[in-house]
């Protein structure tokens, strides 16, 4: 196969790419740099040993699409591309729906033109909004989104399932991640988010290697074991080899298929500083805060359909998501230095 992965540079998509060539596949990675970084590439070429053909650009940007769709016999798309911090969602709503809504739109409508009907989206747990029970499968209601980024993904889903009806030919996964952390065992590429990240796991290493002085857990009377809340971490590798299985599933199949990508197991913020101050030797001290508005207490994933269907289950284990995570932050301090 050949596959166009847009948001090829980013934190996720990288790692997909270093998936795709291992297995074989050719690559095109696109990305406009917005938050990413030309270096993640040669990094994979480290991993892979295999050069990664790169094209600069926006994924709204249709002469650019038919371009690359004329130029390279792309068979397939992986499509990471998009805005993804919640809170900036919230202050800048046209920005999000722009890129993430009219993005895959703009991609959807250069593909049918071009006659390639596979695509991987990357879609996210968000869209349950908030379950009442725990684990999540993909049977559960979604809506009720909380914020403008997880709308966008939303709409991005309905969008292609009405596409996907419209016309036979196409082949569309939608992934729903849990939590992506950690990085690439080699620590040569990893999550390099620019200015105070959002999400745990960054903010936990870039603690511990001093950038910053403490952790705000957020909240510490949720209805959960020790009151802070719990999530569903997946090793970003094995996210990107789940990926990978999807893309060779859809080839064989037409319609639209929802997978969630977790490990159908749940950590709270405490056990996260606990274990990986065991697993790193570093300290990581915390205070807790008022919790963060629009967060839930728990969620974690049903992953039993990607198991039956893909024949794909998370495997590395809690412990090796720190160690790598760690790794990548304690040999990059300062990311990619973008
Ligand atoms: P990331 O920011 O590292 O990667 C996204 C990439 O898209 C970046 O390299 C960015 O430069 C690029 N991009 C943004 N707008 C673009 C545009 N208009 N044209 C071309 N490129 C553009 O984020 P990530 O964590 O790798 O996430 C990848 C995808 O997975 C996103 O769609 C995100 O919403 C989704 N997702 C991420 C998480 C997570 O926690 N990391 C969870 C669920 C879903
Ligand atoms: C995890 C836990 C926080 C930071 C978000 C998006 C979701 C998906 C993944 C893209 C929560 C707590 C966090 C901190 C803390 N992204 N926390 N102190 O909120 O589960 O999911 O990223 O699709 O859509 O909403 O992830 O890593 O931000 O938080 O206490 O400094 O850590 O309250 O319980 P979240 P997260």
């Amino acid at each position: 196969m050949t596959v166009l992965v847009t948001g090829g540079t980013g934190y996720i998509g990288s790692h997909a790419i270093v998936e795709l060539q291992n297995a074989g596949h050719q690559v095109l990675a696109l990305d406009n740099l917005c938050n990413s970084s030309r270096e993640s590439l040669l990094r994979v070429e480290q991993i892979t040993g295999k050069p990664v053909p790169f094209v600069q650009g926006d994924i709204r940007d249709a002469s650019l699409l038919s371009r690359v769709f004329r130029d390279y016999s792309i068979t397939a798309v992986m499509h990471f591309a998009g805005l993804k911090a919640v809170g900036e969602s919230v202050v800048r709503p046209l920005e999000y729906y722009d890129v993430n809504v009219n993005g895959t739109l703009m991609l959807a409508k250069a593909m049918n033109e071009a006659g390639v009907f596979n695509l991987v989206f990357s879609s996210s747990a968000t869209v349950y909004g908030s379950p009442e029970s725990m684990p999540i499968n993909e049977q559960c209601a979604v809506g009720g989104t909380t914020n403008p980024y997880g709308t966008s993904k939303l709409m991005v889903e309905k969008m292609l399932q009405d596409v996907a009806a419209s016309d036979e030919r196409w082949s569309i996964a939608l992934l729903r991640y849990f939590n992506p952390v950690g990085a690439h065992e080699s620590g040569l590429i990893g999550e390099d988010p620019s200015g105070v990240p959002n999400n745990l796991l960054p903010y936990v290493t870039q603690v511990a290697v001093g950038q910053r002085e403490r952790l705000s857990v957020f909240g510490g009377d949720y209805p959960t074991e020790d009151g802070t809340g719990v999530r569903d971490y997946i090793h970003v590798v094995d996210l990107a080899v789940g990926h990978l299985r999807a893309i060779e599933y859809i080839a064989a199949r037409k319609g639209v298929s929802i997978f969630n990508l977790g490990t159908g197991r749940g950590y709270s913020v405490l056990e996260i500083v606990a274990a990986f101050e065991r697993v790193t030797g570093r300290k990581v001290p915390y205070a807790i805060m008022p919790r963060r508005a629009g967060d839930i207490a728990e969620c974690w994933s049903d992953p039993a359909r990607a198991k039956q269907e893909l024949g794909w289950v998370a495997r590395r284990s809690l412990e090796q998501m720190l160690a790598d995570a760690w790794r990548w932050q304690s040999q990059n301090p300062n990311g990619f230095q973008r």
